[in-house]
């Protein structure tokens, strides 16, 4: 399949979530199979932070809102997921891709007004040079502010942007964006039909993680797709995979 498609590999899927910094290998290793055996011709892969990201950030109070000025704090984040990304990179290498490495926090910042700066020409170059660029959840300067979290989605928004890509596939642990029974929702186009399951439409989002991720991926302008580890070949084929998502 000819264009451009960027995967969210979550840190839950890539990282074991309850042992510190272990990386999940066997799932990995399937995943990395999965996308060597793809054969869309360009694809990015950004990963999350699971056991490697998150434990430090929470020990620096660092998130995507509570910045530090404190550049151990900051190395300590960035080294974590540079050894994730390292991890993630290396099995997609094993499985034959040519994965390279791309870190967020020496590429962009996110300016005064708290939107994200990530220039785009470096990984469409790479793209075109027949690499596979893998970027990851970082630290991120953030003007006025020091430096923040910024999250493996917002990347993923901001890359299809950049890049125009052509489907965007966000990989975690469930199966797709789930209503109130617990079922996948096959498919999903405005944020008021799906609302109550994602426990309220508040911009503020306090449930966190699937409300906001449904509101961005909305307002993409490219289809979608959130899903299980088991479904990635799916997505890769051009098929349905999960819960489709299109404003
Ligand atoms: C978090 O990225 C990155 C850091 C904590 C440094 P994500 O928010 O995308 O990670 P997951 O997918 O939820 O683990």
């Amino acid at each position: 399949m000819t264009g451009t498609v960027v995967l969210k590999l979550g840190g839950s899927v890539v990282t074991e979530k309850d042992q510190p910094e272990t990386v999940a290998g066997d799932r990995l290793a399937a995943l990395a199979r999965a996308i060597a055996s793809s054969d869309v011709s360009d694809i990015v892969v950004v990963h999350g932070g699971g056991s490697f990201g998150h434990p430090h950030a929470a020990e620096h109070g660092v998130s995507s809102t509570d910045a530090t000025r404190d550049p151990e704090a900051v190395r300590d984040i960035a080294a974590a997921m540079e050894n994730l990304n390292s991890a993630v990179v290396g099995a997609l290498a094993d499985a034959g891709v040519a994965a390279v490495p791309v870190h967020p926090f020496s590429a962009g910042y996110r300016d005064a007004d708290g939107d994200l700066e990530l220039p785009t020409g470096h990984i469409a170059a790479m793209l075109e040079e027949g690499f596979v660029p893998v970027l990851h959840g970082d630290v991120l300067t953030t003007a006025g502010d020091g430096v923040t979290i910024v999250s493996g989605d917002d990347l993923v928004v901001s890359v299809t942007r950049g890049l125009d890509a052509d489907r965007v596939g966000l990989c975690s642990t469930v199966p797709g964006v789930l209503d109130e029974d617990g079922d996948v929702i096959p498919e999903i186009t405005a944020f008021e039909d799906v609302g109550g399951a994602l426990g309220g439409s508040d911009a503020t989002d306090v449930t966190g993680g699937m409300a906001a991720k449904v509101r961005a991926l909305l307002a993409l302008g490219s289809p979608a797709f959130v899903f299980g580890p088991d479904a990635l070949g799916d997505f890769f084929a051009g098929d349905d995979a999960g819960t489709r998502i299109e404003g």
